[in-house]
């Protein structure tokens, strides 16, 4: 089993509730390795072709008003199976029904301002990487907890 890399988006309403750095925090905690991140304006464009698939739903133009209101932070998290992991962490789409525990869960009462984007599975974490990241942007490098965040066996997959 190899390491899998997803998409993170902490949303606009994360940015101006000052939760970024709790959300950030999370996903560290959790032992996942960030290998990429910044701040930026998601212009609609990028937001229209991000959420084509929700293109008929009546909420898509207020999803692209809304995500493009304010800067949002963009983050590439790896780890073994990291697209379900983070899935698990941030909770169901609806902030109302998502588990306590989760970032929605703890932190969202809306089915909109929900705080975080997590790509859904590992094909659409590879599309959505490329959409919003450059090769330079990502970062390889050794980081010290890796021999305490996985068993040996755990490290020696991981490498195949
Ligand atoms: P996200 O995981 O980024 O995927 C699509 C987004 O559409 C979702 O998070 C919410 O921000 C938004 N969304 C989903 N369902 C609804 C809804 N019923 N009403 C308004 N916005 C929604």
């Amino acid at each position: 089993m190899t390491l899998e890399r997803t998409l993170v988006i902490v949303k606009p309403d994360a940015i101006n509730r000052n939760l970024a750095g709790e959300i950030t925090s999370r996903f560290e905690r959790k032992g996942l390795k960030i290998v990429a991140m910044k701040m930026q304006s998601l212009q609609p464009y990028v937001l229209k072709e991000h959420y084509a698939h929700h293109k008929d739903k009546a909420f898509y133009g207020e999803l692209i008003r809304y995500m493009s209101s304010i800067p949002c932070i963009l983050m590439i998290l790896q780890g073994k199976e990291a697209v379900k992991v983070v899935r698990k962490l941030v909770g169901g789409t609806q902030g109302r029904e998502a588990e306590p525990g989760t970032i929605r869960g703890d932190y969202s009462v809306s089915n909109q301002t929900n705080l975080v984007h997590a790509s859904d599975s590992v094909e659409t974490a590879n599309t959505e990487i490329k959409r919003f990241f450059s090769e330079k942007e990502i970062c390889d490098y050794q980081k010290m907890d890796f021999d305490w965040v996985y068993s040996k066996d755990e490290k020696y997959l991981a490498k195949k």
